[in-house]
C-alpha cells in the first residue's frame, strides 16, 4: 500500500489530551534539549526592543510616489534582513479577519466526534490533522490543525470544509479572496524592489494558475510548555505566508542572528513572511527564515496561515535578471509539487530542503 495513504500510527488529537487534564506531557512530544524553548521565568517581560520591523502598507500603489517607494523600501530591508514582517493598513477588513478567526476557534470548540468526520489522510493533508510527516516514531508537535485547498479553484472542495460553524465556509471564501488580494500586491512590490518587473513574480508563479491553502493551527494549552513546541522550527515552502496571529496569545518565534525572537502581535495586523520559493527565485536576495511556535500551561491559541504557492508543475528558478557571472544561479529548478512533497513526508526540519536544492556553484 502506498504509504502516503494512512497515517504511520494512530491519531491522538492533541486537544484531547489537553482537554482530559493530562499532567506530564507524553514523550513523543518531548522535544530533544537543544531545540526545547527557553522560556521566561515568571516575572520576567519578553524583550521589548527587539522584533520584527511593522510595515505600513497604506501608500502601497497610492498616487503619492515618495511614499510609495518608502513603503518598497521598507518591505525590501524587511525581506532581507528578516524574511518577515508584520502589515498593517493592509487593505483587509478586520471585522472580517476576526469573524473568520472566531468562527475557527469555534470549530475547534465542537465535540470530538463532529471534528472527526473531517479527519485527514497524508496522500493531500486537507482536513482535520494531528501531524505533519509519515515517518514512524517521529516527535510530534502539541497542536492540532485543518487544511484546506483554496486555489486553484478545481482544487477547492468546500464541502470538505468544516459545516460548522455555519458562516465558516462562506468566511473561509471571503477570507481567501481577500488575502489572495493582499499576496498578489506583495508579490508586485517585492518585484520592483528586486529591480525585476512588476508582474514578474506572479507570472513565474504561474500566472492566474497559482495555488493557495489555508492551515488553522490550533494549540491546545499544555501542563509543561517547557519540553515541547506547537510547531517545530522550519521555513514555509512555499512563497508567501500570510498569518493571522491570535489576538491575545503571543506565541511565534522567529529566529534572528541565531536568537529566538517572540514575535508582539500588532492589533489587527498580518504577519507576512517570505517563503522557500521566493528564496529560490530572488536567487537568495530575499530569504525565507526559521520559524517556530512555543505553546503555554495558560490559553490556546488559533492562528490561520494562509500559504500563497506557485503552480505545482512548472519548475521555479532564480530570476534571470538576478544571475550574473559574479553571482550564479544558487539553486536548481524544482517544481512546487516535487518540493512540496519532501515536508508531506518528513515533517518540519529547519531549512533543510531549500539547502538541499543549492547548486554545486
Ligand atoms: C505555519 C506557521 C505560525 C503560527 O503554519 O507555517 O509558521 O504562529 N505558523 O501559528
Ligand atoms: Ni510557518
Amino acid at each position: 500500500m502506498n504509504h502516503l495513504l494512512c497515517w504511520p500510527e494512530p491519531v491522538v488529537r492533541v486537544q484531547s489530551l489537553s482537554d482530559n487534564g493530562i499532567r506530564t506531557v507524553p514523550d513523543r512530544y518531548i522535544k530533544p534539549v537543544n531545540d526545547r524553548p527557553a522560556l521566561l521565568k515568571p516575572g520576567s517581560k519578553i524583550d521589548e526592543h527587539v522584533d520584527i520591523p511593522v510595515v505600513d502598507l497604506r501608500n502601497l500603489f497610492g498616487k503619492d510616489r515618495a511614499l510609495h517607494d518608502e513603503t518598497l523600501r521598507c518591505i525590501s530591508s524587511a525581506c532581507r534582513d528578516w524574511g518577515f514582517f508584520q502589515a498593517v493598513n493592509h487593505g483587509v477588513s478586520h471585522e472580517l479577519m476576526k469573524h473568520t478567526r472566531d468562527a475557527w476557534r469555534e470549530f475547534f470548540g465542537l465535540p470530538l466526534e463532529v471534528k472527526q468526520q473531517y479527519a485527514n489522510s497524508p496522500s493531500t493533508y486537507e482536513g482535520y490533522g494531528s501531524r505533519l510527516g509519515v515517518e514512524k516514531g517521529a516527535k510530534l508537535d502539541w497542536s492540532d490543525y485543518f487544511f484546506l485547498n483554496y486555489l486553484p479553484v478545481t482544487l477547492r472542495n468546500q464541502s470538505k470544509w468544516p459545516a460548522q460553524p455555519t458562516p465558516c465556509r462562506e468566511l473561509v471564501a471571503e477570507y481567501g479572496a481577500e488575502v489572495t488580494k493582499l499576496c498578489e500586491r506583495l508579490l508586485r512590490a517585492m518585484s520592483i524592489s528586486l529591480g525585476l518587473r512588476e508582474d514578474h513574480l506572479q507570472n513565474a508563479l504561474g500566472g492566474d494558475n497559482v495555488g493557495a491553502c489555508l492551515r488553522v493551527n490550533f494549540y491546545p494549552k499544555c501542563p509543561q510548555p517547557e519540553l515541547t513546541l506547537g510547531l517545530s522550527s522550519h521555513s514555509d515552502p512555499g512563497c508567501i505566508t500570510v498569518l493571522l496571529p491570535d489576538h491575545d496569545v503571543a506565541g511565534l518565534q522567529v529566529c534572528n542572528n541565531g536568537k529566538w525572537i517572540t514575535v508582539k502581535p500588532v492589533p489587527n495586523a498580518f504577519i507576512i513572511n517570505v517563503g522557500d520559493q521566493i528564496q529560490v527565485l530572488s536567487n537568495a536576495i530575499y530569504k525565507s527564515v526559521e520559524h517556530r511556535v512555543i505553546v503555554n500551561s495558560e490559553k490556546d491559541r488559533v492562528s490561520l496561515a494562509f500559504f500563497y504557492n506557485p503552480k505545482g508543475d512548472i519548475p521555479i528558478q532564480p530570476a534571470e535578471e538576478l544571475v550574473h557571472e559574479d553571482r550564479p544561479a544558487l539553486y536548481n529548478p524544482m517544481t512546487f509539487d516535487e518540493y512540496r512533497l519532501y515536508i508531506r513526508m518528513n515533517g518540519p526540519c529547519g531549512k533543510k530542503q531549500i539547502e538541499s536544492l543549492k547548486s554545486n556553484v
